[in-house]
């Protein structure tokens, strides 16, 4: 939910306002984001806690909870920046990459919205919509930087030269960086997700207890899958005690190699690129060693790094918007082109 802080900057008669909505995974949110990149409120329903018994998320599961929550809120957005529809003047939406049924929800809910004030609609990209966190209020990051995004669903390593956009140059060969997080926590007895529980156990251990490999692909890609692998193995090789006793270290070792890892491919590419400055983002970008790891580094606040809509809203200021009524016809998409 959003940070009091945030909270106090909503002004009083904001110009033009963009309505954003996520539904792309587990998290149902909404957000009223100005034009100029101000935020007037950023609500967030997590699922976390009803996939949680399942150890992952249930496609269908969410797509059922985001239908309940969705208007809620959209509710809860206007409410909290004390605004009506009346107020908004253009609807934005996360198309895709994400669960083709939880995203067919926030199309269909932004659709019969926008439709009902014969407003435009925007469709965004998901990974647009990290990047765009750093677009926002109240640092707001000017391109050309080269961006790490490490999150639950991608990990990639983008060079920005322009807000509307961005070009690949290297991504994840296997798993991406929060799911390696999470696998890790799960093996580690840490719930689901459970990248921000084993961050705060890491805190607690030695990383140089143990020697994961950090793998080290050809290019500007990653791999996380043989990490995973050596850890079950680790984990496999101590009887409950000393498990309970290396459960830091374990964490803490796992923890460093995920963030080498990160961190090396990003300064190869920054290295062989042409932007002088580094931008983190995504759910991992939330992790205490990695924000730590590369000095000088512009990052998205906590609270706009994991999904949200107010990322959606900020990429929608810079996407073509889809004028009353042709984007009735507009489909969502599972993966990302
Ligand atoms: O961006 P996000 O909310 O959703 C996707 O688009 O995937 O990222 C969620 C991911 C999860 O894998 C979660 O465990 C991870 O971000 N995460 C963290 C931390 N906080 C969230 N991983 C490591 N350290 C953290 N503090
Ligand atoms: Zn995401």
């Amino acid at each position: 939910m959003e940070k009091p802080d945030r909270e106090a900057a909503r002004v009083a008669g904001a110009g033009p306002l963009i309505l954003g909505l996520e539904t792309s995974c587990d998290e149902t949110a909404a957000a009223l984001v100005t034009r100029d990149g101000r935020i007037l409120s950023n609500v967030v329903a997590s699922q976390a806690e009803l996939h949680a018994r399942y150890g992952g998320v249930v496609p269908e599961v969410a797509s059922r909870r985001h239908l309940e929550l969705v208007t809620p809120v959209v509710e809860e957005a206007l409410a909290r920046g004390k605004k009506t529809l009346h107020d908004v003047e253009t609807v934005a939406v996360t198309r895709g990459p994400g669960l083709i049924g939880a995203l067919l929800i926030g199309v269909s809910a932004a659709k019969a919205l926008a439709w009902s004030r014969r407003l435009p609609l925007v469709p965004v990209d998901h990974l647009h919509g990290h990047v765009a966190a750093l677009y926002l209020d109240p640092e707001q990051v000017e391109p050309p930087f080269l961006c790490l995004l490490a999150s639950g669903g991608h990990t990639l390593l983008l060079e920005v030269a322009e807000k509307s956009g961005f070009r690949v140059l290297g991504r994840t060969l296997d798993d991406a960086a929060g799911e390696a997080f999470d696998k890790g926590a799960r093996l580690l007895g840490l719930g689901y997700p459970g990248g921000a529980a084993l961050d705060r156990l890491a805190r607690m251990g030695d990383p140089e207890a143990y020697r994961f490999p950090v793998a080290r692909v050809p290019g500007l890609d990653f791999s996380f899958s043989g990490l995973k692998t050596a850890l079950v193995y680790a984990v496999r090789g101590l009887d409950a005690g000393e498990l309970e006793r290396r459960r830091a270290d374990l964490a803490a070792s796992y923890q460093r190699a995920i963030v080498k890892a990160l961190v090396e491919q990003t300064l190869a590419a920054a290295k062989s690129g042409k932007a002088s400055r580094i931008a983190v983002v995504g759910g991992v970008a939330a992790n205490s060693e990695l924000r730590s790891a590369i000095p000088d580094a512009a990052l998205a606040p906590l609270d706009l790094c994991t999904d949200n809509a107010a990322m959606i809203a900020s990429a929608a200021r810079f996407t073509p918007a889809t004028p009353f009524p042709e984007y009735l016809a507009l489909d969502a998409y599972a993966s990302a082109a």
